[in-house]
């Protein structure tokens, strides 16, 4: 009942023209920060594991050290909390309730502690009946929760979608939600995982006028095969849902492993590479606390993190894929590179064997600026010198390993 005369009042806010696209001033570039799921899941138990339980302490410890670590000036910011830290049951106002054993001074305390540090704190519920974990669900609660989120001054929401009740239900509440979170007057950052769940049936068109990131494909875990499986998923491009995305709204493909178990350092590197070239959202999900130096440097790495950047938005696209090599290509036009620039990436996806040569022309990649372009490698920013368009220009790729260089025009 309830759900109808939102539906209504959504409707007539559409027909008005209210709701053109999602206009809520956040994500104007791809948001970056650190999430929980990957790396740390569902501990509730914090005597069995003290350091590594979904609590407060874990929260904070991570807010810690992206402050003194450098994550938070590297552009880090959203401290995001998944699954799981909810009591079994809601409030008996009708709330949802953080466990008091995990966070004992509540979640406005947290927001405030991770404000103070110029952070942002985000948080997770579901659409359906109930969350992945079987945590209680916000179908029939949207309103109410959305209010508790902002009186706890969250900043960013992650709405899974288990235990959906079918495409209308996903259709519908998502953007009822989003009505929701509008209207409780705090920019909160909506993350949906709604093209997750509903796949080939997506309308993308739609997805981006209601959120700020909608999650697609399957849940990322710590191995090459996932991770290699999601940027097959965006080359392919089916729905051409890379149309979509750009400055407000972004295609999102899950948190990053980098600094976990199961990636070596060149799939670390093709991971953050390629997520910076499909401006992807950035969101660790690894134990900053303790994470290998080279790993981190990664993740720091002003060059590509320039490129993830850029004001333009534009998500790279596959432009080729034959023999082991793909090539992909990302237009780039802000703050660090002038119109006519591009970020180009060649990742092997042959997992046997050695290192690939790619050879090409700039004329061939459709660039034919007659001034030529200044080419640079961007992970160490190695100057490769100045090519004009006829000019051939190689490089070597390892095994599911990249490649990226920036390619500038000269006037
Ligand atoms: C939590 O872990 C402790 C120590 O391993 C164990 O004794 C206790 O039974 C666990 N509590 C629950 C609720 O599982
Ligand atoms: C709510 O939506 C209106 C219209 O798109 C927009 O101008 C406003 O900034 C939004 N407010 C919040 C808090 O999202
Ligand atoms: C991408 O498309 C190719 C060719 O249609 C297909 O074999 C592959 O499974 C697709 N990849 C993904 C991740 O969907
Ligand atoms: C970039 O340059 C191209 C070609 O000169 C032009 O068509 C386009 O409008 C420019 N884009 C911007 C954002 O200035
Ligand atoms: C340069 O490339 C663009 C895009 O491929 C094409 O439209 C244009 O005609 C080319 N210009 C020259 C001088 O070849």
């Amino acid at each position: 009942m309830i759900l109808k005369v939102v539906v209504s009042l959504l409707v007539v806010l559409l027909m008005s023209g209210y709701i053109l696209s999602l206009n809520n001033g956040l994500a104007r570039t791809p948001p970056m920060g650190w999430m929980q799921w990957e790396r740390f899941r569902c501990e509730t138990n914090c005597t069995a594991d003290p350091d590594n339980c979904i609590g407060e302490n874990l929260f904070k410890q991570i807010a810690d050290v992206m402050v003194s670590d450098d994550y938070k000036d590297a552009g880090y910011q959203y401290v995001s909390i998944d699954d799981c830290w909810m009591l079994p049951e809601r409030g008996p106002d009708g709330r949802l309730t953080p466990d008091p054993a995990r966070f004992p001074n509540g979640m406005k305390a947290l927001a405030d502690y991770l404000h103070l540090k110029g952070l942002k704190l985000g948080i997770y519920a579901d659409m359906g009946l109930f969350t992945c974990k079987k945590y209680p669900g916000s179908k029939f609660y949207l309103e109410l929760d959305a209010d508790t989120f902002a009186s706890w001054g969250v900043d960013m929401l992650k709405l899974d979608c288990c235990e959906n009740g079918g495409i209308e239900d996903l259709n519908t509440g998502y953007q009822v939600m989003g009505l929701f979170l509008n209207l409780t007057q705090r920019p909160i950052l909506y993350s949906c995982s709604w093209p997750a769940c509903a796949g080939s049936k997506s309308n993308y068109k739609v997805i981006a006028q209601h959120c700020n990131m909608w999650r697609n494909y399957n849940d990322l875990r710590d191995d090459w095969g996932y991770v290699y499986a999601a940027i097959d998923f965006y080359g392919n491009n089916t729905a051409n849902f890379q149309q979509v995305a750009g400055p407000g709204g972004w295609n999102d493909p899950d948190q990053l492993v980098v600094g976990d178990f199961g990636l070596s350092y060149d799939q670390e590197k093709s991971q953050f590479g390629m997520w910076c070239m499909m401006a992807s959202p950035l969101f660790m999900s690894v134990d900053l606390r303790n994470i290998r130096p080279k790993s981190k440097e990664l993740l720091l790495n002003k060059k590509l993190l320039r490129i993830h950047q850029d004001e333009l938005g534009v998500q790279a696209y596959r432009t080729s894929k034959h023999d082991g090599l793909e090539v992909w290509l990302k237009p780039l036009h802000g703050q660090y590179f002038i119109n006519g620039s591009y970020a180009l990436a060649v990742l092997q996806y042959y997992n046997y064997g050695g290192p690939l040569k790619y050879s090409t022309t700039l004329m061939d990649l459709g660039l034919n600026n007659t001034q030529g372009y200044q080419v640079t490698e961007a992970f160490d920013g190695i100057n490769m010198g100045k090519f004009l368009p006829a000019d051939t220009l190689e490089f070597l790729v390892d095994p599911t390993g990249i490649y990226i260089v920036t390619i500038i025009p000269k006037f």
